[in-house]
């Protein structure tokens, strides 16, 4: 494909038709950082993602600056497609207000109301570790090195000013995004994506994603706030399950994704259809029924996230599940109204299958003009 444009009203990444592949990373500063040293990093992460975007080399490339220094590119991506790659950085809640109440960087009174942390949702089974960070980079491509040599140039630009928290890798986009695109399967076998927001819907993006004027402080507008949730799925319990019980946890058909009872994907959800002996044929405890907007105060998300599978545990068990990822305009009334419904044993079905052992949460700034830094705005 076509490399996909960095520069704009919005960051790319968020409505662009989901890509194959994601390198997601979320970075720490160190200790002794100033405001400075943050704007010259997010400078030199602006220049360095705009040329990758672009499919060239960071600074000077990989082979054409001087011999006698270390290349300004690390070199894995040369003679290979821009692979749609598209950088998206986020700001965590401890960027504004760090863990022991300070304001490093002199933003807290700009912190919008949006990144409120979010509460512990019941059965929650959060690693610190693979949660938070003071700055997160999605990269998503359609060649997993080209996502990689993203976030390794990303890091190594950081080298002194903030360390990788952690990463992830995924495949398999688990949503389409978009209404050119087949709804590919998660790691349970179902279609996933299918009442996905649609992101040529430009109405509802505004409407469910992008930080509208007045919503708060003037530099989010145009941006949008990423939940991410490392979503470990219970593969080996799921797979001695019977397929009808499998159907009945997700509330759609495993093979066409239709409703239950129909037989194309995309017919309507009918959350009140019964069958023959008035039983509800989307069960009470259904995932599609509890995750519903008309059971969320009309709350919508745009899913983006990708399956994982990370080896074995060191029980044996296959370490795969979901990196969940949604962008939304106000987490407090999204997310966590979703998952508010979702969590706790008498609520999803789905929860005998999954665990949730990963959070993150960053205000995603509006996209930039050449010139310009991400977040800008902010600082
Ligand atoms: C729908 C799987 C976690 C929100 C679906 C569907 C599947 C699915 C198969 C039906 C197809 C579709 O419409 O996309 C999963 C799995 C999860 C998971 C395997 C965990 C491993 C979550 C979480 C949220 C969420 C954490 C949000 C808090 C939704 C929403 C829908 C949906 C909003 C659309 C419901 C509708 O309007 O019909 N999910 N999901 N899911 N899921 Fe999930």
């Amino acid at each position: 494909g076509r490399p996909v444009e960095f520069f704009g009203p919005h960051q790319a990444g968020i409505a662009t038709p989901a890509q194959d592949r994601l390198h997601f990373a979320a970075f720490d500063l160190s200790p002794t950082v100033g405001r400075a040293d943050l704007v010259a990093l997010l400078t030199a992460w602006t220049a360095a993602a705009s040329r990758m975007a672009a499919g060239q080399g960071v600074g000077t490339g990989a082979v054409t600056g001087p011999p006698g220094a270390p290349p300004d590119d690390t070199g894995e991506a040369l003679g290979l497609p821009p692979a749609r790659l598209t950088l998206t950085v986020g700001f965590g809640t401890s960027l504004f207000t760090d863990p022991d109440g300070r304001d490093r960087f002199g933003i807290a009174a700009s912190r919008p109301p949006q990144l409120a942390d979010l509460p512990a949702f019941p059965g929650d089974a959060l690693d610190p570790a693979a949660s938070g960070g003071d700055l997160c980079v999605q990269a998503c491509a359609d060649d997993p090195q080209v996502a990689v040599h993203a976030i390794r140039n990303l890091a190594r630009i950081a080298r002194g000013t903030a360390s990788v928290r952690y990463s992830q890798l995924g495949f398999g986009r688990t949503s389409s995004t978009s209404t050119s695109q087949a709804t590919p399967r998660n790691m349970m076998g179902f279609k996933d994506g299918t009442a996905n927001l649609k992101t040529e819907d430009v109405a509802a993006m505004n409407t469910h994603v992008w930080a509208q004027p007045g919503d708060g402080p003037d530099w989010m507008t145009g941006g949008s706030y990423l939940v991410s949730r490392r979503i470990r799925m219970l593969i080996e319990p799921w797979d001695s399950t019977p397929l009808v019980e499998q159907e009945r946890v997700i509330g759609r058909h495993k093979g066409s994704g239709a409703p239950p009872g129909l037989g194309d994907e995309f017919d309507p959800l009918n959350l009140s259809s019964k069958g023959p002996d008035g039983e509800l044929l989307i069960d009470a405890n259904a995932h599609v029924r509890l995750a519903h907007s008309s059971h969320n105060s009309g709350a919508v998300l745009l899913r983006r996230g990708y399956s994982f599978t990370d080896g074995t545990d060191n029980l044996g068990r296959l370490d795969a599940g979901l990196f969940f990822i949604a962008y939304q305009r106000d987490p407090r009334r999204q997310f966590v109204t979703i998952q508010n419904s979702l969590a706790g044993k008498t609520a999803d079905a789905l929860n005998e299958y999954i665990q949730h052992v990963g959070s993150g949460l960053f205000a995603c700034p509006p996209g930039v003009q050449p010139g310009q830094y991400w977040g800008q705005r902010l600082l």
